[in-house]
């Protein structure tokens, strides 16, 4: 596999999908190849799980099932989206990947984060992350950004010191992991965005 894979992280309202949004249409402006895709979801079928996970009517959730849903979703955009594209050799940028479930449902949820580890593993077959672009906006800005709790989706209505555990979760998985880029992404959305781009294009990651 010789492209280069690129996932985005950050806590819910961080403008973490706007900043996605912004990158692939400068990427499209300047004719750069790239695939972006998201998690969960990506596939037909994975978009189908991410339904299921996000459905507030599915408030009984285990979080067990929810671990498993989020990485049936993950196997699913791996093996159909993410390893065909990099053997192809092109640039993959992931809106959350295996990062999200170690944050989330590990330090987030409290469940065991090895297993989590293993798992994503499983999931992952042979992908190899090139680079982690990680929003960083503290959990109390993130959750303000936010309004605080909305009733959208059942994850959304998650309390704050939930958001703190994640964030907190984020960074020590920041501290661990050398492919972990943390963006300072507290100010304007448009700055932010150069920070985004300006990296990706200083270590090499446009011009595949
Ligand atoms: P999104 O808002 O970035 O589309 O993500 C949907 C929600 O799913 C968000 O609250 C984060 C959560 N999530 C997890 O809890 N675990 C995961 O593994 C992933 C990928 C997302």
């Amino acid at each position: 596999m010789n492209g280069k894979f690129v996932t985005v992280e950050g806590c819910d309202g961080v403008g973490k999908s706007t900043q996605v949004r912004l990158l692939k249409e400068r990427l499209e402006r300047e004719g750069i190849d790239a695939v972006f895709t998201r998690e969960p979801g990506g596939t037909p079928i994975a978009e189908k799980i991410r339904g299921i996970i996000l459905d507030s009517d599915n408030s009984e959730m285990d979080g067990l099932t929810e671990l498993f849903l989020y990485e049936a979703s993950r196997r699913q955009h791996t093996k159909e989206i993410i390893e065909p594209a990099l053997s192809k050799g092109k640039l993959v940028i992931c809106d959350r990947y295996i990062d999200s479930t170690l944050a989330y449902q590990g330090y987030g949820r409290g469940l065991n984060v090895d297993m989590i580890r293993k798992l994503n593993e499983w999931a992952m077959g042979d992908v190899k992350i090139d680079l982690t672009l990680f929003l960083n906006v503290s959990s109390e800005e993130g959750f303000s950004r936010k309004g605080g709790a909305s009733r959208e989706d059942r994850l959304e209505k998650e309390k704050s010191e939930f958001y703190e555990r994640i964030y907190d979760g984020f960074l020590r998985i920041a501290e661990k992991e050398k492919r972990f880029k943390k963006i300072d992404a507290s100010g304007d959305k448009f700055s932010t965005h150069e920070k985004l781009y300006a990296y990706l294009k200083d270590n090499g990651y446009l011009n595949l």
